[in-house]
């Protein structure tokens, strides 16, 4: 059913600050691809921001909600999927993700997450004292996660246009 790569979803995993939405959208206009984000999608189900679903709910919630939409993704095929950083931390969302679709992790060092996410308050696992010491904690801890992938790109000092023309030139789509 879904064995022609060019039906397979590029499916794009990473760390907070990766560039996987902002990628994804230039992707998308390249290959003229749809996209959806798990995160968009919880946004737009609980009509909730990330930030307050955390504080409300709590984060087990916020993964069961996360686990539902990998589920109604994986369903899709030939479309651009751009994930929440946690979305890794369930192995059965892997599985799902990788039946048919390609994973593609995001590499980004500590330096440059923190670079590009400390602008915004968005992200509530990184609200906390001391971000850069958590973004390396976390980092280190999911690495091994993210490394399921089938492919990665190193996305340090690359415009997310950049990013989005070494997939295609990497897929040869
Ligand atoms: C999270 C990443 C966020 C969002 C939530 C939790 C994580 O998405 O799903 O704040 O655990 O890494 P982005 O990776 O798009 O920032």
């Amino acid at each position: 059913m879904f064995n022609s790569k060019k039906n397979k979803n590029i499916v794009f995993i990473g760390f907070m600050g990766s560039g996987k939405s902002s990628t994804s959208k230039c992707l998308a206009k390249l290959l003229k691809r749809k996209v959806l984000s798990t995160d968009q999608m919880i946004v737009a189900q609980e009509k909730k921001t990330i930030a307050k679903i955390f504080k409300k709910e709590g984060e087990p919630y916020f993964r069961e909600l996360e686990k539902k939409m990998v589920a109604k993704i994986f369903q899709k095929e030939n479309i651009i999927v751009d994930c929440g950083g946690g979305v890794v931390l369930n192995p059965d969302n892997i599985k799902h993700l990788k039946k048919n679709g390609i994973l593609i992790y995001l590499y980004t060092s500590p330096a440059w997450i923190y670079k590009r996410i400390m602008t915004n308050k968005k992200r509530p696992l990184l609200n906390v004292k001391n971000p850069l010491v958590k973004i390396k904690q976390l980092l280190k801890d999911r690495q091994f996660l993210y490394r399921q992938a089938d492919h990665a790109i190193d996305t340090d000092g690359k415009t997310p246009e950049e990013v989005a023309l070494k997939v295609r030139e990497l897929l040869k789509l």
